[in-house]
């Protein structure tokens, strides 16, 4: 049985519990730990689709008891995006959730998070600024900040992310490392649709010369790997050349950036030496697309 709580009341089920306040959350973070057991935390903006369902059985294997956080966070969003119209489908994802058995769900509202007079953030340097940090500004603050407090309120010892949001991980990675915090970080591969399109839930927004125009990321970022591996093309710009044009040959979309980088530092390369990520952003009419993939040589 699914148990939708009235009121700020919750109620465990078999399946999943849905969980709305600090509250409720930090109750449920106390039993857990009085039973010892291992959180999982999949923080997600809901809309669930495969790729978040791949985190969610990543946690259920390797912890005890997995929460699955759902909430569209509004700090991440700048004045001009999409915010407002992010899709909001909890009862669906609830109900994929409780196929899965994941026994917890944390749900707040926004004044739960970012109460009226909440003042603070948390700014992570370098990885922040490039890709991503350019073009969204306030981004990654938003989302640094979000993650932590979901991570001291979760108490969760391991918390899962896709490589989809290649930067994110990265930004997420290297905030744990220089605050200390005790959770282990582990990133689940990109999922994807049978074409090769990454999945998200933006997809939905596509129109349908969009869907057919977008899977010209995956193909380009798999282009560009047989040139690195099995051509041995070394050079980041003609490799950045030959995505732009197979991009461009769409028709459809617009480049917001190409980079071809180290995957630690996330400085752009001039020469694929060992090792590269190679990180796309699009835009096809109104929705934003990013894809990614790493190159080990
Ligand atoms: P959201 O876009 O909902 O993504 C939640 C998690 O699912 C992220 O770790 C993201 O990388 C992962 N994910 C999305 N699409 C995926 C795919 N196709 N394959 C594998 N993993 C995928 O990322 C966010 O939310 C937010 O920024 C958040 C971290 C929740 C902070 O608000």
């Amino acid at each position: 049985m699914l148990c939708i709580p009235l009121h700020g009341t919750f109620h465990y089920s078999q399946s999943v519990s849905l969980l709305t306040t600090l509250a409720e959350l930090r109750l449920f973070v106390q039993n857990q730990h009085r039973q010892g057991k291992r959180i999982g935390l999949v923080p997600t903006m809901g809309a669930l689709h495969e790729g978040h369902l791949s985190l969610v059985k990543m946690s259920n294997e390797q912890c005890d008891v997995t929460l699955v956080s759902i909430f569209v966070n509004p700090t991440q969003f700048g004045p001009s995006e999409d915010f407002v119209r992010y899709p909001r489908t909890l009862e669906n994802d609830l109900s994929l959730l409780k196929a899965l058995h994941s026994p917890a769900v944390f749900a707040p509202n926004v004044s739960e998070i970012y109460p009226a007079d909440f003042n603070a953030s948390v700014h992570v340097g370098d990885l922040s600024l490039p890709f991503e940090g350019m073009i969204r500004p306030t981004h990654f603050e938003g989302v640094a900040t979000v993650v932590l407090k979901l991570f001291l309120l979760s108490q969760a010892d391991v918390a899962f992310f896709g490589q989809k949001d290649y930067q994110q991980f990265c930004v997420i990675k290297k905030m744990v490392t220089d605050l200390n915090v005790p959770i282990n970080i582990v990133m689940g591969p990109t999922i994807r649709e049978a074409d090769g399109l990454a999945m998200s839930s933006r997809n939905r927004h596509l129109s349908t010369a969009g869907r057919g125009q977008a899977v010209a990321l995956s193909q380009s970022l798999a282009t560009a790997e047989k040139m690195i591996l099995a051509e041995n093309v070394r050079s980041a710009e003609r490799i950045r050349q030959v995505i732009r044009e197979k991009i461009l040959s769409t028709g459809g979309m617009a480049i917001d950036y190409i980079a071809v980088a180290d995957p630690l530092t996330l400085r752009e390369l001039s020469v694929i030496e060992t090792e590269a990520v190679i990180l796309l952003a699009v835009r096809c009419g109104s929705v934003r697309l990013i894809d990614n993939i790493l190159i080990k040589t």
